[in-house]
């Protein structure tokens, strides 16, 4: 059967062999003969065949210049080529192979076998051809689902941002809800986180607690230190406002405070996904007033036992406490208060944060508290 669209290109400059080419391939492809390599460069210029069946020794330009020239084009460089050829040496052979042919004939040939080669090399073409279609789909295929999950990705992160501004925002008021009861300590929360940032970033450039900070969020852990004292929050008017100190009952009374947030937190993670923020939050509820030598509250646990977050947070904590004016005592300088910080180190707080919030206190001089008329 004839394949209409299929060219193939036969060059050779001994006519007859041309002639005896085109009748055995002519009945089923679409034959272009050239007497030379540069009448095949000619006529590549209009006509773009399947196949290109190339004479070795010719005048002027023979068969190995014409296909290093085919190859060097980007235009010719993928039509295949099969050298008809009287030689028939096998470094000859060689050399065609060697120079990019996909099969190499020798003079005189059998036409039923010229014609079955043909047909094989333009079989494999084709398949070539469907590959090559078939890898630049799925390229593409490859580059939109590249582009679905960059999509995606940024959906999921902006979904998550607005997450994250909405958890602080609704924490931000419980925390500020919570310090509208204990109106006398406007501003504590604000100040711990501020002074809990600044004793964290200087943490991360130390080596003794490297190991344990890697593994958390230090954007989390700050969000989450808002909710330390959201235990306040079920500490009774009397004690909560009391304006002065409170007696032993009483500060019974107000140490509940942690375990109470702790609850509250835990009640929380019933009816929410446990998370790394609930989980920071609960230890600072909790941990906020241990003391390093054991004699804290509510566990009364000691050293290392009292997690890293709580022990930060013990002297961020205290030093607001100790710098902010309450009704039943005044607001200790920075001077003083780092004395008294000092003086705990080892029986109130850990001994190595210390060193550290020594060093770096002088960050610390914040704005003094407000305290109510
Ligand atoms: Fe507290």
């Amino acid at each position: 059967m004839r394949e209409e669209h299929i060219a193939i290109m036969i060059v050779d400059d001994n006519i007859t062999n041309l002639k005896i080419c085109k009748s055995v391939l002519g009945g089923k492809y679409d034959v272009f003969t050239a007497p030379s390599a540069q009448k095949m460069f000619e006529l590549l210029e209009y006509n773009r065949p399947s196949l290109i069946l190339l004479d070795i020794n010719m005048p002027e330009m023979n068969g190995y210049e014409a296909i290093k020239l085919l190859k060097k084009a980007p235009s010719f460089q993928n039509i295949p080529v099969i050298f008809l050829t009287g030689n028939s040496d096998s470094a000859s052979e060689l050399e065609g192979f060697n120079l990019g042919a996909v099969d190499y004939i020798t003079k005189p040939f059998s036409p039923a076998l010229l014609h079955k080669r043909v047909e094989v090399h333009l079989l494999m073409e084709v398949q070539k051809k469907k590959l090559e279609i078939q890898n630049e789909t799925l390229e593409a295929q490859q580059g939109e689902l590249r582009n679905f999950n960059d999509n995606l990705k940024q959906m999921v992160a902006e979904k998550s941002q607005a997450v994250l501004e909405l958890q602080n925002a609704i924490l931000k008021t419980v925390a500020d809800l919570v310090e509208c009861r204990d109106d006398i300590t406007g501003g504590h929360i604000e100040r711990t986180q501020r002074i809990l940032g600044i004793l964290l970033e200087e943490l991360t450039k130390m080596d003794f607690y490297r190991e344990q900070m890697e593994a958390w969020d230090m954007d989390l852990l700050l969000q989450s230190s808002q909710l330390h004292d959201v235990g306040k929050i079920v500490i009774s008017d009397r004690i909560l406002l009391k304006p002065g100190s409170l007696d032993v009952e009483e500060f019974n009374e107000m140490k509940k405070h942690t375990t109470f947030g702790v609850m509250v937190i835990e009640k929380i993670e019933a009816s929410a996904a446990a998370c790394d923020f609930l989980a920071y939050a609960k230890i600072f509820a909790g941990t906020h007033h241990e003391k390093w030598d054991g004699s804290g509250y509510p566990q009364g646990l000691a050293g290392e036992a009292i997690p890293l977050q709580g022990r930060i947070m013990a002297i961020a904590d205290v030093y607001d406490a100790l710098t902010s004016a309450r009704p039943y005592k005044r607001a200790f300088s920075h001077t003083q208060a780092m004395e008294i910080i000092l003086s705990g180190k080892g029986t109130h707080f850990d001994p190595l944060l210390i060193e550290v919030f020594e060093k770096i206190a002088g960050r610390f001089t914040l704005p003094p508290a407000r305290c109510p008329a």
